[in-house]
C-alpha cells in the first residue's frame, strides 16, 4: 500500500499475488475468448435498441452510428487488453482503479460498475420481455400488454392501437429465474456458451442474408434525414446521440477482460479475444441496421421494441419470423446470465476489500456460489426491470460504462509511469495517444447522453460517495486490516 488516506493504493504486485493465489487452468484459446467476448456483446442492443435508435434520433445512418461506437470501443478495447494482462484478477475496471487512483475512486468505479452489470441485466430482461411476448402471440398466446411494459410507457400493438404499461412481469421473471439458477451453482460451461454463440450468430446472419433480398432501398433515402433543430435529433447530432445510445450494443467485450486469468497466452490471446470480437460484433450490427432501416422505414419503428422481428414480419415469413424471436430468446439470456454473474463477482472482489459487507463474499458451503449476493442482486434487479423503461436503464448502463472507460484508459497512462518496471505481457500501442483517443471518445459519447442520464449518473455516484462514508471508510481492509 502506498499511502493511508483516501488515495490509498494497492500494490501491483500484490494484486498479481493474489490472483496468483487463486491459480485457474490456462485452458481458454483465441477462440473461446473471442466466442466469450461475442457471447456477452450481441445482445439488447442490436435486438432491441437500434430500432429506437434509428427512429428518434439517426435513422438509416445509424449504420454510422455503429460505426463510430465499434470505433471508440476498439481504442478502449486496447487498453483493456495491457491491464486484463497485466492484473488477472477478477474485479476488473474496480481493481484496476484501486491500483491507480485509491480506494476512494475505486469504490466510486465499484459502485458505477453496478450501472454496468446490475443494469446491464435489467435491460437486457426488459428485451427478453418483448420477445417472449411476441412469441407467444405467433402461437395463438396473448399475454396482457399492460403486463409486460413499465408504468407509463406507452406502445404500438401490432394493430396500431396503443396501451400504457403497468409491470413488466416477464422481465422480472426471468431475473429470478436465472438468478435461482446462478445460485443453484449451475455453471454455464464453454460448451454450453459456445452453442449459445453459435445460435445468435446464426439467427443474425440469416437475418442479414434473408433479409438482403427483401430491401427496399427508397427506406435509406434520405440516409442522414435533416435536424429538427433539436440537438441529437437527426443530422450528424443526431449519428451522435445514435452512438451513444447503441454503444450499449458493445458493452460486455470489457467482460473478456476477466478471462485473462484462464487465458493460455495473454500477450496474444487477450488482444484477438478482445478486437476480434469486437471487430465481428460491429460488422454485424452495421450489416443487421443496415437490412433493419432497408426492411422498415425509420419512423416506424418509433416505440418498437421487438424491430427484428417487425422488420420479419413485414416479410411475411412467419416461421423465420418464429426463429429469430427464438435465438434472440437464447441470446439475451445468456448475456442476462453473464451480466449477473459480474456483477456477483465485483461485489465479491468489493466485500473481500472489506468495502461492503462480508455477507457479499460468503460463499455458500454446498452450493459454492455466493448465494446472498446473488439472492440479493437478483430481487432488487428483478423489481428495477419491472418498473422501468428501456430507453433509460440503457442510457444509465451505457454512461456508467463510459464512465468507467475513461477511467481505464487513465490507468493504462498512469500505470506506465508508476510501475513502469512490472512485464507487462501485452503494450497497449502508442501510450499515450491510443488512451487518451479511447477516453475522449468516450467523453463525447458520454456527452451526447440526455442531461437527465446525467443527473442519475450524479445522483448515483453520489449516493456511492455516502455508502463509501458511512461504510466503506471504516471497513476497508486496506486501511484498518483484517476484520477482527
Ligand atoms: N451488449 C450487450 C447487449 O447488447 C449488453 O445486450
Amino acid at each position: 500500500m502506498t499511502d493511508m488516506g483516501l488515495m490509498s493504493r494497492k500494490a501491483v504486485a500484490d494484486i498479481i499475488a493474489e490472483g496468483e493465489q487463486h491459480a485457474l487452468s490456462k485452458a481458454l484459446g483465441p477462440l473461446s475468448i473471442t466466442a466469450l467476448g461475442i457471447g456477452c456483446i450481441i445482445g439488447a442492443g442490436i435486438f432491441v435498441l437500434t430500432g429506437t435508435a434509428a427512429a428518434n434520433y439517426a435513422g438509416p445512418s445509424i449504420m454510422l452510428s455503429f460505426v463510430v461506437g465499434g470505433i471508440a470501443c476498439a481504442f478502449v478495447g486496447l487498453c483493456y487488453s495491457e491491464l486484463a494482462a497485466l492484473l488477472p484478477v477478477s474485479g476488473s475496471t474496480y481493481t484496476y482503479t484501486y491500483a491507480t487512483l485509491g480506494e476512494l475512486v475505486a469504490w466510486i468505479i465499484g459502485w458505477d460498475l453496478v450501472l454496468e452489470y446490475a443494469m446491464g441485466a435489467s435491460t437486457v430482461a426488459v428485451g427478453w420481455s418483448s420477445y417472449i411476448v411476441s412469441l407467444l402471440r405467433n402461437f395463438g398466446i396473448s399475454f396482457p400488454p399492460a403486463y409486460a411494459a413499465a408504468p407509463h410507457t406507452v406502445f404500438k400493438m401490432p394493430d396500431g392501437s396503443t396501451v400504457e404499461g403497468i409491470v413488466n412481469l416477464p422481465a422480472a421473471l426471468i431475473i429470478l429465474l436465472l438468478t435461482a439458477l446462478l445460485i443453484g451453482g449451475t455453471k454455464e460451461s464453454a460448451r454450453l456458451n459456445n452453442i449459445m454463440v453459435a445460435v445468435k450468430l446464426v439467427v443474425v446472419l440469416a437475418f442479414i442474408g434473408l433479409g438482403a433480398h427483401y430491401l427496399h432501398t427508397a427506406n435509406w433515402h434520405p440516409f442522414i434525414p435533416a435536424n429538427t433543430g433539436e440537438f441529437g435529433h437527426f443530422g450528424w447530432t443526431g449519428i451522435m446521440r445514435g452512438a451513444s445510445v447503441v454503444f450499449f450494443a458493445f458493452i460486455g467485450f470489457d467482460a473478456v477482460s476477466t478471462a485473462a486469468q484462464e487465458a493460455k497466452n495473454p500477450q496474444t490471446d487477450m488482444p484477438v479475444g478482445i478486437l476480434g470480437s469486437l471487430f465481428i460484433c460491429t460488422i454485424l450490427y452495421v450489416a443487421v441496421s443496415a437490412v433493419l432501416t432497408g426492411l422498415v422505414p425509420y419512423t416506424e419503428l418509433v416505440g418498437v421494441s421487438d424491430p427484428i422481428a417487425k422488420a420479419v414480419d413485414t416479410i411475411g415469413l412467419t416461421w423465420f419470423s418464429i426463429l429469430i424471436k427464438i435465438g434472440a430468446l437464447a441470446g439475451l439470456t445468456t448475456v442476462i446470465l453473464v451480466l449477473l454473474y459480474g456483477q456477483s463477482r465485483i461485489f465479491f472482489q468489493i466485500a473481500k476489500d472489506g468495502l461492503l459487507p462480508p455477507a457479499f463474499s460468503r460463499v455458500h458451503e454446498r452450493l459454492g456460489t455466493p448465494h446472498l449476493s446473488l439472492g440479493l442482486i437478483g430481487v432488487i434487479v428483478a423489481i428495477v426491470s419491472a418498473l422501468t423503461p428501456i430507453d433509460v436503464l440503457g442510457e444509465m448502463v451505457s454512461i456508467g460504462t463510459l464512465f468507467a472507460f475513461v477511467l481505464v484508459c487513465g490507468a493504462v497512462i498512469y500505470l506506465r509511469k508508476s510501475d513502469a518496471e512490472v512485464a507487462r505481457p501485452f503494450r497497449t500501442p502508442a501510450v499515450p495517444w491510443v488512451p487518451v483517443l479511447g477516453a475522449l471518445f468516450s467523453l463525447a459519447l458520454m456527452v451526447f447522453l440526455p442531461w437527465e442520464t446525467w443527473l442519475r449518473l450524479i445522483v448515483w455516484l453520489a449516493i456511492g460517495l455516502v455508502l463509501y462514508f458511512v461504510y466503506g471508510k471504516n471497513h476497508s481492509v486496506l486501511r484498518n486490516g483484517p476484520p477482527k
